[in-house]
């Protein structure tokens, strides 16, 4: 079918679910920060994990992993590193001028953790950069080209892999919150849950049944977000 036609049918989905049903549904997803004392089953989680690697990647390498905490005592040992790490930061923060702008940020860094049923550690490795290799294979100089490497296509494929698994948890009924507030405990994390290079935690992912409201943070629109590019 051509893509006008394609389009004016609507058909963008499976089940159904066609392009503005997909849009205003994804508009309903959140960042959840509070979550309900309930552990989520494992094939739920399970679920999370296999929506997350149907991302695309480049030339299909998949560099991603996922450690999945569910483990009550690992779970607050990983919210009390970043708990730690932030109140260092913020002592810090408070011998300067900026003690003010730095008080609205100190939950953002683990008030999700505290009350996740699970927490998702995603992680992303470098792969070599195969058509650099090739141009130095040839004799020429791999920096003067802009291969996968110049846009960490990896850590893209990785995010890619995180924004399906947070809509997997979306549709489940669930609530999560993609943070990078952990990085500040990257050390004892990665020491925690026996991660080690090539791989690299790219944030944590808290997740469970939502408590309360989470009211629309707002985006802008799209008139100052989009370059239309048509002749
Ligand atoms: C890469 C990334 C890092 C984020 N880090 C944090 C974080 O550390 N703590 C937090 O509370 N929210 C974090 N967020 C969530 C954002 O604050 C949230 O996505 C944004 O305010 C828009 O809200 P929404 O997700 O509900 O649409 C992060 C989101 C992304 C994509």
């Amino acid at each position: 079918m051509e893509r006008g036609r394609r389009i004016q049918a609507g058909m963008s989905g499976p089940g159904g679910v066609k392009g503005l049903g997909m849009l205003a549904w994804l508009e309903t997803r959140r960042s959840r920060r509070v979550f309900e004392d309930e552990p989520v089953p494992k094939e739920v989680l399970e679920r999370l994990v296999q929506a997350a690697i149907t991302a695309p990647s480049n030339t299909n390498r998949q560099p991603w992993r996922f450690t999945v905490v569910t483990a009550e005592d690992k779970r607050k040992r990983i919210a009390a590193a970043v708990r730690a790490r932030a109140e260092e930061i913020e002592a810090i923060i408070h011998r300067g001028h900026h003690a003010e702008d730095f008080a609205s940020y100190g939950d953002f860094f683990h008030e999700p953790l505290e009350s996740a049923a699970a927490i998702v550690v995603p992680q992303w490795r470098d792969y070599p950069d195969l058509i650099a290799d090739l141009i130095t294979s040839g004799g020429g100089d791999p920096s003067l080209y802009h291969t996968a490497r110049s846009m960490q296509a990896e850590l893209c494929s990785t995010s890619a892999a995180v924004m399906a698994m947070l809509l997997q948890a979306h549709a489940e009924g669930l609530g999560a919150c993609w943070m990078a507030g952990p990085m500040i405990a990257k050390p004892e994390i990665e020491a925690l849950l026996g991660i080690r290079e090539p791989y690299r935690m790219v944030g944590a992912v808290a997740i469970g049944y939502p408590a309360g409201e989470a009211p629309p943070p707002g985006r802008k629109p799209i008139d100052r977000v989009v370059q239309w590019v048509e002749e």
